[in-house]
């Protein structure tokens, strides 16, 4: 600062000029430093989330407080989902498993609800009602394209359930890279036992206490399995998988599964089928269609239900399944989805054999919202 435009001391006589000019710049000082230490707190609890914040902070300041670990600590899920691991990092953590297996503490166990999407989730109002009144019970994660930025208000139970994402491309192994990554960090919370994966385009087919039911009392996992002698299943077999993967261990199924912990554990930690898949399952075979059906057939055939549990429409035929707008929403389409289906549940026939239903366009949500008391019971 400039001595002869100091607007304070050119008020002042020479004799009290020096003071207010010191306390001046004190002032700037201390002001100073405070900007700089709220700067760096808000980055830091930004990146850290308050609570490491708080416990790394703490032991530097008060050497002599040393706070005892305590379970919490292990137990708590992560408060902020967005993290700065890598996938390897991040796939390694996702991997611990306890070896005690009784739980000293009450666990609730959970579905987590995992979102696969492009971008926004126009059904969100929707699935908001479903999820209404069941805290506690369930979990959500949403991996969209990177460049998308969610802005769900913090009422909704989408806010900020948004995981470290990347490009995925159906089709792609960068398309099972975010699947896995959807696991792994459904994973890191320990409450998590269930874990579904879905789309902005599909719909809960009945209340939470019926899916949720219907899940945790299944005995096995509802992922779909079948072998395919054509050209689309066989077919996109490559011998260059042996010998880790045999033809006749080769599966097919849809990309949309619900898994129990102990798979999604094997889906995290593989390293064996991971290579083979990358490299000799590429497009016209389609991994997302084959990677998990068959390496959970190879390890672990007799915890699968081998069918998927979403539902969807191939009746038009072609490459892509129906996709149901506005004015589609109708008793006939509920008809369909429900009705003159069999399957097995738990060894038995049962005709329930669909929780979940694609594809929807934004279009339906007004539709669905309004029917969805009447035909989908929530
Ligand atoms: C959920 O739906 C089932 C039938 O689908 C029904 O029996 C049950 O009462 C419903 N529960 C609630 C809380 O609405
Ligand atoms: C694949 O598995 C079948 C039976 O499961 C076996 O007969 C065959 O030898 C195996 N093929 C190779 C190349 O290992
Ligand atoms: C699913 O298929 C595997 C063979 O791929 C079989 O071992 C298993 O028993 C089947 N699961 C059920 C529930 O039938």
């Amino acid at each position: 600062m400039e001595e002869g435009k100091d607007p304070v001391a050119v008020t002042r006589t020479g004799q009290t000029r020096a003071l207010p000019q010191r306390l001046l710049k004190l002032l700037v000082l201390f002001l100073g430093l405070c900007s700089t230490f709220s700067v760096v707190s808000i980055y830091m609890i930004r990146y850290f989330g308050v609570n490491s914040v708080v416990t790394s902070v703490r032991p530097t300041l008060l050497p002599c407080n040393n706070e005892a670990l305590s379970l919490d600590q292990w137990i708590k899920p992560p408060m902020n989902l967005m993290h700065k691991m890598s996938d390897e990092e991040l796939f390694w953590r996702a991997s611990f498993v306890p070896r005690v297996k009784k739980y000293p503490f009450q666990r609730v166990p959970k579905i987590a609800f995992m979102f696969l999407t492009k971008g926004p989730l126009p059904l969100a109002p929707l699935w908001e009602r479903f999820f209404k009144g069941h805290e506690g019970r369930y979990s959500i994660y949403v991996h969209s394209l990177p460049s998308f930025e969610a802005d769900f208000p913090s009422s909704s139970v989408f806010y900020k359930r948004q995981i470290p994402s990347q490009v995925s491309e159906w089709g792609k192994m960068s398309m099972v890279d975010a699947e896995r990554r959807l696991l792994a960090n459904a994973l890191l919370d320990i409450s998590n036992e269930w874990f579904v994966l879905l789309s902005e385009s599909c719909i809960p087919l009945y209340n939470f206490s019926m899916v949720h039911n219907y899940i945790t009392r299944s005995k096995y996992s509802f992922m779909g399995a079948f072998d395919d002698p054509g050209p689309y299943g066989r077919g996109r077999y490559n011998d260059n998988m042996l010998p880790e993967v045999n033809i006749t261990d080769w599966r097919k199924g849809s990309q949309w599964f619900e898994i129990n912990r102990k798979l999604a554990l094997y889906i995290v930690e593989d390293t064996k089928f991971y290579p083979k898949f990358s490299e000799f399952c590429k497009p016209a075979c389609y991994v997302d269609e084959h990677y998990f059906p068959t390496m959970l057939t190879i390890q672990a055939a007799n915890l699968l239900a081998n069918r998927s549990i979403t539902w969807v429409d191939w009746s038009r035929g072609g490459a892509h399944p129906a996709t149901f707008g506005g004015s589609d929403i109708t008793e006939v389409l509920f008809k369909k989805i429900f009705e003159g289906h069999n399957c097995l549940y738990n060894d038995k026939p049962s005709s329930i054999c669909y929780l979940f239903a694609r594809k929807f366009s934004p279009s339906a949500l007004e539709a669905l919202f309004l029917l969805a008391p009447k035909f989908l019971g929530f």
